[in-house]
């Protein structure tokens, strides 16, 4: 055989990594997917063997991780290497980083050079906080190769201006203000859209006002997909346990069970019940 088709006889790669459009099509198909935080590289290994399509390496690491009360101290560094751990342990999931607190409010270019910076260390999306006012920075982003999933709604990183850990949304104002914000944040080329603790009547009426996937957490099961912070999904809570939180390692007999049991309530519609929702 000539060189020249020992290269065309190239082996299939198998395994690869879920893709936006992957997972844009089981939007498209009904078919709901699931995402969990994760910081390392076993947890990465053991949440995809079990199911789960999106890694979250989340700046609730301050909170799980590191024991502080809010996620404002969490540095780029702290991001950087958890999603190396993650990056490293994982091979099917798609990954996406959080933008620290101070790491990309100042400018869109702050926000490219740290961005940059987590789909270096492994990263296929970064996740940052805000309504319309984030709309510069996720177009500026987004020209320039880089997947930027939005999030509204509780945004932990504006705890103090928000005065604790609250639903949002819940008055005629407040929900129309978020409503244009997704629209807003999607316009601008956002391609995944988080919405925290906020009614679940009005989850579902950005999702359907949205062609982009959203992601529920505390915002009800009209959402595309779910997210949950890991620990808490194990019934480790570093405060109490938060109203949209369902302990899946309750009758579990592993960790990959438990999030086994999370990846299938997600699918079929039976987490979050209305006991879960605002
Ligand atoms: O940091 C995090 O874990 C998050 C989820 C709560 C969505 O942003």
């Amino acid at each position: 055989m000539s060189g020249k088709n020992k290269l065309i006889n190239l082996p299939v790669i198998k395994g690869m990594r879920t893709t936006l459009t992957t997972l844009q099509k089981m939007v498209d198909n009904n078919e709901k997917f699931t995402v969990l935080t994760c910081y390392d590289a076993i947890f990465a290994k053991i949440l995809e063997n079990a199911g789960v399509d999106v890694l979250l390496v989340g700046d609730s690491l301050g909170n799980v991780l590191q024991g502080h009360s809010t996620t404002l101290s969490v540095s780029m560094d702290d991001m950087i290497y958890h999603t190396r751990c993650v990056a490293q342990g994982s091979s099917k999931a798609l990954i996406i980083a959080d933008m620290p607190f101070g790491s990309y409010q100042i400018s869109p270019q702050q926000a490219f050079d740290n961005a940059a910076r987590l789909l270096a260390a492994g990263a296929q999306m970064v996740k940052i906080e805000g309504g319309n006012i984030m709309s510069e920075t996720v177009h500026f982003l987004t020209q320039r190769g880089i997947p930027v999933c939005a999030h509204i709604g509780l945004t932990p990183q504006s705890i103090h201006q928000l005065g604790g850990y609250k639903l949002q949304g819940s008055t005629d104002k407040t929900a129309k203000q978020l409503l244009d914000d997704a629209k807003h944040l999607e316009k601008a080329g956002a391609a995944m859209m988080v919405m925290e603790v906020i009614p679940a009547r009005l989850a579902k009426k950005i999702t359907h006002a949205l062609q982009i996937p959203t992601i529920g957490i505390g915002a009800g099961a009209g959402c595309s997909a779910q997210v949950l912070v890991l620990h808490d999904a194990l019934g480790l809570y570093h405060l109490k346990k938060p109203r949209f939180v369902k302990d899946f390692m309750a009758g579990a007999g592993s960790i990959q069970e438990a999030v086994g049991h999370y990846v299938s309530a997600v699918k079929t519609g039976q987490f979050p019940a209305q006991e879960h929702e605002f």
